[in-house]
């Protein structure tokens, strides 16, 4: 008995979101003899790579984890690395970004960069605003629980000023008070270097991301390492609670 032609001729949608945790520079510089920081530079060659590539792929959201909320705990000479990076990242390619349609925003706690970084990531928002061909979502300072929280505290001013009763609260009044209102969940989570944890990224938007997890350090991440990981993605059936039948 042949198959019924309809399943056999689609092929699995790519993931509209993928979101990547870039771990493994300080390893790379390791194994190579040098400091930590020349692994963060040889990251960003990764980063451009991906940026890139998601197109091509039918990517149309790329949130990349750059900076977390327990990253501040690091010793200063290493966090004022890579916030020299980032500068250099956004000084540098803000004109191809925006003529390759880039449109990028950055989640995270503000209050913690210094203000030249906040103008810098104001300024690249504001001008990068109408491009759609992919958005670039940078996670700077961020922290999954600290969103959450701060959500909590949006509603919770809302309720205690009588705009919102308690049992309105759904989980789309949460999505809604989080950094990522607007961008939809992410389909794929790919963490780098072979550590298996989410370490506060997107704890609320990943609640049915599929996860995968690469043995490279993320200077070592390609194009053909993001082709093979959104390929994974493609063969994984996402059933989101039901049975699958
Ligand atoms: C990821 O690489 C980059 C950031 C966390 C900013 P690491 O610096 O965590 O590298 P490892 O995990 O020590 O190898
Ligand atoms: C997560 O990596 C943060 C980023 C990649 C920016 P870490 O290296 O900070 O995470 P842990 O400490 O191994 O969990
Ligand atoms: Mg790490």
């Amino acid at each position: 008995m042949s198959q019924p032609v309809a399943s056999q001729a689609l092929a699995p949608p790519p993931p509209r979101h993928v979101a990547i945790i870039m771990d493994g520079n300080g390893r790379w510089a390791k194994a190579r003899g040098l400091p930590r920081n020349l692994g963060h530079r040889q990251g960003v060659d990764a980063v451009r790579e991906v940026v890139k590539n998601c197109r091509k792929l039918g990517i149309e959201y790329l949130t990349l984890y750059a900076f977390s909320s327990e990253n501040w705990k690091r010793p200063e000479s290493e966090v004022s690395g890579l916030m020299d990076l980032l500068r250099l990242y956004i000084r540098r390619e803000l004109a191809e970004l925006r003529r390759n349609g880039v449109r990028i925003r950055v989640i995270g706690d503000r209050t913690r960069l210094a203000p030249d970084i906040v103008s810098l990531i104001e300024d690249a928002e504001a001008q990068t605003r109408d491009n759609r061909t992919l958005t670039l979502v940078i996670a700077l300072s961020y922290g999954g629980q600290d969103e959450i929280v701060a959500a909590c505290r949006q509603i919770a001013e809302q309720v205690s000023v009588g705009k919102l009763a308690p049992e309105q609260i759904t989980a789309e009044t949460v999505a809604g008070n989080l950094q990522t209102v607007g961008i939809p969940d992410p389909d794929l989570v790919i963490r780098t270097s072979g550590e298996q944890r989410l370490s506060n990224f997107l704890l609320w938007q990943s609640a049915y991301s599929e996860l995968v997890f690469v043995d490279k350090l993320w200077p070592d991440f390609n194009a053909s390492d993001l082709a093979e990981a959104v390929g994974e993605f493609q063969r994984r059936e996402r059933r989101y609670g039901a049975s699958g039948e």
